[in-house]
């Protein structure tokens, strides 16, 4: 993590944009360089030396829905192989990705509650993995501790997923303690779609216009490759990025489903989209432009942990690292031939983009949006039987001379528990961010926000924070007993120590 004269030399010579060295020791967005960006992500900006395609050109498309290698009784089987692939993502150049099933993102998993999903991951990579479904409530020795390897070439481990939940938009990616940052930005993402009979009833839009959009940024070297400022880019030796980075890595290229500013052909109709943003730092104000004539441009139906009690509509979505919003978008209200960008508001050149609709065709819709999803209890500070603080910031511990990201001035160690909640009950976590945004998800246990503003309504399992930020959340310790982590969800934080153990006992 330090930043040796032979290191910076290397990245000089891998043509990486280095911003003013007091911006990292601050801790704050790189501002004044080359890098200036916009301070709504903590991050520095890293821009690709290969040539981009123009936004909107490339055919956007769906991860592809994994099939069961068997199914028996109450119990469906998958088998994934975690590979290096090279693959086309800048036209005309080739791109290793180190992918599920070597895609990117890896393939999606569909499972229904009542029935429990087994996956069988094996490793070819030359580096250790942990998979850790996000957002699924799972036994802590299928739930991917940041330590619970799966070995480098060859070996593997069967995950159990009870999947006791609601409908949700959960995703899985890799966990492997300090190097989570580099291994996702890799391509180890993927996405996991729950279903249930109470959504099943519901008249929302299913089939192919029920689409998920996994939004991600990434830069890229001059031959493709995907450039990030690891340390030791062979991921074997020390951990880290190179000073710079500290707070965070931005790419400049907005990819939707593994591709750079895709472009989508609708009907003129309703579509639900499950919206994730599993990038490593950056955060998104996502618009519609033009919006439509009238009318909130997203209905909210569902967030991180599943669907809301009652739609919300929102003309801008607000959506951190690992958050999921479920929004409809009523695509009837434009004329047939308009072309709809989405747009984030927090970007500037080319992450101000996301991706294109073509209003293409006209077509039947019989979908409906209810005034009433899902029945949700909401929730009171009475139902806490306990209270905790914790603080996420910049400071507290060194390694190396360089300060680290903490919770409550700990850096992260396997072995310190820093709370443990009794299984069955509810406790209130009051969360603090400083020095810069931080997301803050908990493993395991759904929690709701009180006073929640317009983004974070329902069950949520991350909170997005920005500086100065203190959220109350609700924390419901269901399920199983056993050690969890809670963390930032700024990747670079969070291989830089920034997480915690709760042991629910
Ligand atoms: Cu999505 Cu502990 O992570
Ligand atoms: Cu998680
Ligand atoms: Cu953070």
């Amino acid at each position: 993590m330090t930043l040796s004269r032979r290191e910076l030399l290397r990245m000089a010579a891998g043509g990486l944009v280095l911003a003013p060295l007091t911006a990292a020791c601050s801790g704050i967005v790189v501002s004044g360089g080359a890098n200036v960006e916009t301070e709504s992500s903590a991050g520095a900006l890293l821009r690709s030396k290969a040539k981009l395609p123009a936004p909107f050109t490339l055919p956007f498309r769906v991860p592809p829905v994994l099939r069961p290698a068997r199914s028996d009784g109450d119990t469906d089987y998958y088998e994934i192989t975690q590979r290096a692939a090279q693959v086309e993502i800048l036209p005309g150049l080739r791109t290793e990705v180190w992918g599920y099933n070597g895609i990117f993102p890896g393939p999606t998993i569909v499972s229904r509650r009542g029935r429990r999903t087994v996956v069988r991951h094996r490793n070819e990579l030359p580096v250790p993995v942990v998979v850790h479904l996000h957002g699924g409530r799972t036994p802590p020795e299928s739930d991917g501790y940041p330590t619970d390897l799966v070995k480098a070439s060859g070996g593997t481990k069967e995950y159990a997923y009870p999947l006791d939940q609601p409908a949700a938009t959960l995703w899985y990616h890799d966990h492997r303690m300090d190097f989570t940052g580099p291994q996702v930005y890799r391509g180890l993402a993927g996405l996991h779609l729950h279903h249930d009979d109470e959504e099943e009833a519901l008249p929302l839009p299913r089939g192919d216009r029920d689409v998920p959009l996994m939004i991600t940024d990434r830069a890229f070297d001059e031959d493709g490759s995907f450039s990030y400022p690891s340390v030791d880019p062979s991921l074997q030796g020390k951990p880290g990025v190179t000073g710079d980075f500290m707070s965070g890595v931005l790419g400049d290229c907005v990819l939707v489903n593994g591709v750079p500013w895709p472009v989508m052909e609708v009907t003129a109709a309703r579509y639900r989209f499950r919206v994730l943003n599993a990038s490593n730092a950056r955060r998104y104000l996502l618009a519609l432009d033009p919006p439509p004539p009238d009318g909130a441009a997203f209905t909210q139906i569902g967030s991180d942990q599943g669907l809301l009690a009652a739609p919300v509509g929102h003309d801008e979505l607000q959506i951190a690292q690992a958050e999921r919003f479920d929004v409809i978008v009523d695509f009837s209200r434009y004329p047939i031939g308009t072309q709809v960008t989405l747009r984030n508001k927090l970007g500037k050149d080319g992450t101000g983009d996301v991706m294109r609709f073509i209003v293409a065709r006209r077509g039947s819709d019989d979908s409906r949006i209810p005034d009433r999803l899902a029945d949700i209890r909401p929730l009171s500070r009475s139902d806490a039987v306990a209270e905790r603080e914790f603080t996420f910031e910049r400071g507290g511990a060194e390694h190396d001379g360089v300060t680290l990201w903490t919770v409550n001035g700990t850096p992260f160690s396997p072995d310190t528990i820093a709370a443990t909640p009794r299984l069955g009950t509810v406790e209130l976590w009051k969360l603090r961010a400083q020095n810069v945004p931080h997301p803050i998800h908990i493993h395991l246990a759904p929690f709701q926000v009180l006073d929640p503003g317009p983004y974070a309504g329902g069950w949520k399992d991350t909170v997005d924070l920005r500086s100065g930020d203190q959220a109350e959340v609700l924390v419901k310790f269901d399920g199983y007993r056993g050690k969890y982590v809670f963390h930032c969800h700024n990747l670079e934080h969070e291989d830089m120590m920034m997480m915690a153990n709760f042991d629910v006992r």
